[in-house]
């Protein structure tokens, strides 16, 4: 078990290590908060273990270095963001090319059918169209999906996270009431007018959600991963499909982070069949990119609705969505980086992540669960794996996961925020996944009882 006292002292210890070896990206954080708010670019970077983030000069594969000339090993890689490593090599001489010859001006470029072509050929969605970011591709994919079906609500699973789309921020009381969120700024209108908020895995409450037939789409990650790796139970992918089409539902799979799992995300790797598929992050190595594919029926109503409209739909797509640079990277990540040897190499090094952990977990009993999907694994302070988000949710321990990013952090190792997730990529090593083993085994040794 976990000696709690034992774990405070240890913690006050970490962060006041952290503190010191840090002087330069604390005098930045402080000098920044006259022109950033709070002193960071986007606001949830306060939030970071120890209240400050680091200041990062460099980063190349699996290391970052920080303002203190401090090396760590990333095993965060910007939340999939750079999945693929910081500067691959083909992506980075991709984008200063692209730099040279232009890289926004509101046409097309080949790149992008190409992109659209190897999309296809990945996820099995006929038709595709981009957005700056994952967020942006669900709520264009959202929009679509009310226009054709001329239904008002979005299905979503508790705690999910689909970004900053508004009716996703949404959660349900214990007594299956449904709010905004805990946290959500500026709450935009009450969430239960556009949204309906069910657990993961309840089939029973899925078809409860349909039955009236208002939904237009159901938004779903294969697997969330977003309150730690929450798995669907056997067969929920069936009935998801399955009920979804006898009301009359499409069916988004957000592949932003599920990327994780193969070169056409989950979809491709368990056969699913969607009518919409989202994703985004890695597939630019890090440039801001977002995707949206659908299928034949899909785009044929979608294109009668847009014909309908005189072409003239607002809310959709933004003037720096497909740029020239963004698609040059893109096509660059996807032919000779985000390949299948890429995840040959990365997802035995997931499970060589996860089996150093259980054997930490194991040695000193305590009551904690690991998991492992593709080349993501991650590990929560509950006995077995969460079965929904409410689950998860309730076993957060906000000391212990300071505690154990502060400890790692100190100690070379940049683990996800807000996450005891770990991402692999092609420029990560065995030794790297050695260290964390080494490391993770005396952050527990530690605060053992
Ligand atoms: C499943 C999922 N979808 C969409 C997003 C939004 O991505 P972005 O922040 O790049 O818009 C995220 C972000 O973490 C995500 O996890």
């Amino acid at each position: 078990m976990v000696n709690r006292d034992k774990l405070s002292k240890a913690y006050a210890r970490e962060l006041e290590t952290f503190r010191r070896i840090h002087p330069t990206s604390i005098k930045r954080f402080e000098a920044a908060k006259d022109c950033l708010l709070q002193g960071v670019p986007l606001n949830w970077m306060v939030r970071y273990a120890g209240g400050i983030p680091l200041s990062i000069d460099d980063a190349k594969g699996v290391h970052l270095r920080d303002a203190d000339g401090i090396d760590y090993i990333d095993f965060c890689l910007g939340d999939t963001g750079s999945m693929v490593g910081h500067g691959p090599e083909a992506a980075a001489k991709a984008i200063a090319e692209a730099a040279y010859k232009g890289t926004s001006h509101m046409c097309p470029t080949e790149d992008a059918t190409w992109n659209a072509r190897e999309l296809q050929r990945r996820f099995g969605m006929k038709y595709w169209q981009y957005s700056t970011s994952a967020t942006d591709a669900n709520r264009f994919a959202i929009r679509l999906a009310r226009q054709i079906t001329k239904r008002p609500k979005v299905v979503v699973f508790n705690w999910c996270y689909h970004g900053t789309v508004d009716e996703t921020i949404a959660t349900l009381t214990p007594e299956g009431k449904i709010i905004s969120r805990v946290g959500n700024i500026g709450p935009q209108i009450d969430p239960s007018y556009t949204t309906k908020v069910i657990e993961w895995n309840d089939v029973e409450a899925l078809e409860n959600a349909l039955k009236d037939e208002d939904v237009a789409v159901v938004m779903a990650e294969p697997v969330m991963t977003n309150i730690g790796i929450v798995h669907p139970a056997p067969g929920y992918h069936d009935k998801l499909r399955e009920l979804t089409r006898k009301y009359g539902t499409y069916l988004l799979i957000d592949e932003t982070h599920t990327i994780c799992c193969g070169i056409g995300g989950y979809t491709r790797e368990y056969n699913l069949d969607p009518d919409i598929v989202v994703c985004g992050k890695t597939l630019a190595s890090g440039i801001p990119v977002g995707v949206y594919g659908f299928t034949e029926e899909f785009g044929n109503k979608a294109e009668a609705e847009l014909v309908a409209l005189y072409g003239l739909v607002k809310g959709i797509g933004g003037t720096l969505a497909a740029n020239a640079i963004t698609m040059a990277a893109m096509h660059a990540t996807l032919e000779h980086v985000l390949t299948e040897d890429f995840y040959k190499h990365a997802i035995p090094l997931a499970e060589r992540f996860n089996a150093g952990v259980e054997a930490g977990i194991k040695e000193f009993n305590f009551p904690w669960s690991t998991t492992q999907l593709g080349t993501r694994t991650e590990y929560w302070f509950l006995p077995e794996i969460a079965k929904d988000g409410t689950d998860a949710v309730n076993h957060r321990d906000f000391e212990l996961d300071w505690y154990m990013h502060l400890y790692a952090l100190n100690r070379g190792i940049f683990m996800t925020p807000f996450h005891n997730m770990a991402v692999m990529s092609s420029a990560t090593t065995e030794a790297d996944v050695d260290k964390h083993t080494e490391v993770f085994r005396e952050a527990c040794a530690e605060i053992a009882d």
